[in-house]
């Protein structure tokens, strides 16, 4: 007698997806990313595979980030956090663009690549482009023993596990996390932040594990919002600072998966173009969590309400005005303020699964898309 069993739906372990499966594991992924790198009583993350002397990170004057995709979202987040916490200038480039622009590279820099695969033909051949000009490079990869981590001087594992779905979830928030331990110890090796901010920020992320699982168990609301514009054609997201890469990862995770058209924007310059387009057939999810720009969100919300468009907005669970802004509200556990884009970044991937999936939608393998682009 042979039991019947199949391979692929026991590796799902129950759930009708990869993509549902990778955004379930995000609790404990990005604790296995933070796991015994953080110091609360220091207020410091030790990172042992950062090959840079405390000298050699007090000299930076640049750093670079390069990546595609996914991870060029989590590098824009990641150039707001070197700048705010390390005071570090940073640039972040389109590998693909990079590789063949004029780069004006001098050696006391820093290339920060990040790429899941570590296997992404433009990322690799824009740090081999940044490295001939003598910078220092570090890779962010979730691939142990990739490509990139031979060609880097140091290598930061996200260390979330394999990831089946083309899409990427649990491998981005692994990233983000990477992101906000390389600022904390690149900030606090050259005095930009104290101890206690750092403080601050590690118990925080700490407790962001916890804070996923109940945006999680928020899913039947999200699956009801996502049900809801199922039909659309076109979707705007938008945020300003710190919510814009959440904005534009918000929208490619729905165009991924969904085929929805869906553009990410910084909120401000919907009046440069956009809003052209917002009528009452285009759904904007407004990423509206509480720090220095809400009042600014809230006045591009208004903005958009005037074009009838309907508003769904991400926001606090603090927050008890925004309900008279918008149509439909998704909430998310409060926050340190530069930590709220990883929760509102699970929230928006449910947002998409469950779109796709209204869709019948070929989730885990999306047309014409591929996991790793080692190819020009
Ligand atoms: C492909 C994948 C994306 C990914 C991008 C960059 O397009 O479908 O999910 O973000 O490559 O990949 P990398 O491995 O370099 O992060």
């Amino acid at each position: 007698e042979t039991i019947e069993w199949d391979l692929e739906a026991a590796e799902k372990a129950g759930y009708e997806h990869f993509m549902l499966k990778e955004i379930h594991e995000q609790p404990t992924s990005i604790q296995n990313t933070f796991a015994g790198k953080l110091s609360e009583l220091e207020g410091n993350v030790t990172l042992e595979e950062l090959y840079l002397s405390k000298e050699e990170i007090k000299r930076l004057k640049r750093a670079t980030i390069i990546a595609c995709g996914t991870s060029w979202n989590a590098g824009i987040l990641g150039k707001y956090l070197f700048e705010k916490l390390a005071g570090i200038h940073t640039d972040i480039e389109t590998a693909s663009e990079f590789r063949y622009s004029n780069p004006v590279l001098c050696g006391e820099e820093l290339t920060i690549a990040i790429t899941q695969s570590g296997e992404t033909a433009d990322t690799l051949a824009a740090v081999r482009s940044s490295t001939s000009y003598g910078c220092r490079s570090i890779a962010i990869t979730n691939v142990v023993g990739s490509t990139i981590t031979r060609e880097s001087d140091s290598v930061l594992y996200t260390r979330a596990g394999p990831e089946i779905g083309v899409a990427a979830t649990k491998t981005f928030t692994a990233q983000l996390i990477v992101l906000y331990m390389l600022a904390i110890n690149l900030g606090r090796a050259r005095g930009v932040i104290s101890a206690d901010e750092a403080k601050d920020l590690i118990v925080a992320i700490k407790r962001l594990p916890g804070q996923i699982q109940k945006v999680l168990s928020r899913k039947d609301t999200i699956n009801e919002c996502a049900v809801q514009f199922a039909d659309k054609r076109d979707y705007f997201f938008i945020g300003r600072y710190l919510n814009f890469p959440v904005a534009l990862e918000g929208a490619l995770k729905l165009k991924e998966i969904s085929y929805i058209h869906a553009e990410g924007y910084a909120a401000g310059e919907l009046k440069h173009g956009p809003l052209a387009l917002i009528t009452d057939e285009t759904p904007v999810v407004a990423i509206a969590t509480k720090g220095h720009t809400y009042e600014k969100i809230l006045s591009n919300i208004k903005e958009v309400k005037a074009r009838n468009a309907t508003v769904i907005a991400v926001a606090d669970d603090d927050d008890t005005e925004i309900e008279k802004y918008v149509d439909v509200v998704i909430r998310v556990p409060s926050t340190h303020e530069l930590l709220a884009p990883v929760l509102s970044s699970v929230a928006l991937q449910l947002l998409s699964y469950y779109t796709a999936l209204a869709k019948d939608c070929s989730i885990d393998k999306p047309r014409n898309l591929a996991k790793s682009v080692t190819v020009e």
